[in-house]
């Protein structure tokens, strides 16, 4: 029988509550397919901080290199506000993607039509939206050196970050999206601000040349990042595949993701290169969503972007294509049905708490897998 092992890192605020969730349906996919998921649980975050006196153990570093693919909650919260730079808890998510090499961040962002009064945009701007955003995730600003802060003896300081990025990061992002466009609708949207700085140059002109050389079947279109950021919310569904660096892409997905009614619905893998000997990949799987601190423990967290994120790890690296549908199709009935969390609560709505709607998919989830 096959075994997939999945690491499960719950992290901080609401991520163990929507978790648990998805362990329910982990037990349903084990017992209706023979799925043969194992799974172990380790520590993130300010747990991990407070358990470890790191954001992330070695111990638990190896065991998601280990893994065939992590889920992970979300990290951080006010207790942890005065801990050391170097040991926050953001800064376990960023050494899990720089270890595993994750540069891929696939952020879709998917408007439910069941949700579509959610949105803060009008109906007919969002209805029926499916954009994925490509982000670049190991490298740039993120983690260019030098970082750093330097007293300048004067009573001033400076501060510096680096943005920095080589042809091959640009070339292996850009083929990300350009593939995962001719999946979808055929056309890739790259965005920098080669306007003002030399990385926006260099990804401009490796990223056409990608598309030229190798995907000319594929519309590529460039954008400022500024003009996008607009675009984005002026008319978002003139977008299929939107490409761009790390730290625009942390800014745009999070455009993205209220375009769709709620941060609380959106799902994200962050992918490695395939392995040619293996054909396997390291991935993560993760909530758009943050630990949310101020609904922490209520019960009252919407679980249905940690269950999506799931359903992508279904599809990226177990090929479980049915499963994933049959997972994603349930999440889709259960919003029809009218059943909501307090973030996506609408008039006639039945409101629920996490364990409620949890329940609601799994079921729904069962029925579709027996069908
Ligand atoms: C995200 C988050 C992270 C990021 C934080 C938690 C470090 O905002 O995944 O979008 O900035 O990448
Ligand atoms: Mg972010």
């Amino acid at each position: 029988m096959t075994t997939r092992k999945l690491l499960l890192l719950p992290g901080d605020g609401i991520g163990p509550e929507a978790m648990a969730e998805v362990e329910a349906i982990v037990a349903i996919l084990n017992a209706e397919t023979g799925a043969g998921f194992e799974t172990e649980r380790a520590l993130v975050g300010g747990a991990a901080f407070d358990a470890h006196g790191a954001p992330i153990s070695d111990a638990d570093m190896a065991l998601a290199m280990a893994a065939d693919a992590v889920l992970f909650g979300a990290v951080g919260g006010p207790k942890w506000d005065t801990v050391p730079y170097e040991k926050r808890p953001e800064a376990g998510l960023l050494r899990l993607r720089k270890d595993m090499a994750l540069f891929a961040n696939l952020r879709p962002a998917i408007c439910y039509p069941a949700l579509a009064e959610a949105s803060s945009l009008k109906r007919k701007l969002v209805d029926g939206l499916d954009i994925l955003i490509l982000r670049e995730l190991t490298g740039g600003v993120y983690f260019g050196e030098p970082k750093e802060i330097v007293d300048l003896g004067n009573g001033q300081k400076r501060g510096v970050d680096t943005q920095v990025y080589e042809t091959y990061e640009i070339e292996r992002i850009a083929r990300a999206a350009f593939e995962a466009a001719r999946t979808r609708r055929g056309k890739v949207t790259s965005m920098e601000k080669r306007n003002v700085m030399k990385t926006g140059v260099l990804w401009n002109e490796v990223v056409t040349r990608v598309g030229r050389e190798e995907y000319p079947d594929v519309t590529l279109e460039h954008m400022l990042a500024d003009a996008g950021g607009m675009q984005l919310v002026r008319a978002p569904k003139q977008f299929d595949v939107i490409v761009t660096d790390n730290l625009f892409g942390d800014m745009l997905s999070d455009i993205a993701a209220m375009l769709t009614g709620s941060l609380g619905m959106l799902p994200s893998a962050s992918l490695g290169a395939v392995d040619a000997a293996t054909g396997r990949r390291k991935a993560l799987y993760e909530p758009v969503h943050g630990s949310a601190p101020d609904i922490a423990g209520q019960g009252i967290a919407n679980p249905i972007a940690m269950i999506a994120s799931f359903a992508m790890m279904l599809r990226y690296s177990f090929a479980m294509q049915r499963e994933a549908d049959a997972l994603e199709a349930a999440i889709a009935s259960v919003l029809e049905n009218g059943i909501r969390t307090g973030d996506i609560m609408a008039p006639g709505a039945r409101q629920v708490g996490t364990r409620e709607m949890g329940a609601a998919v799994a079921a729904a989830f069962r029925e579709r897998l027996a069908a």
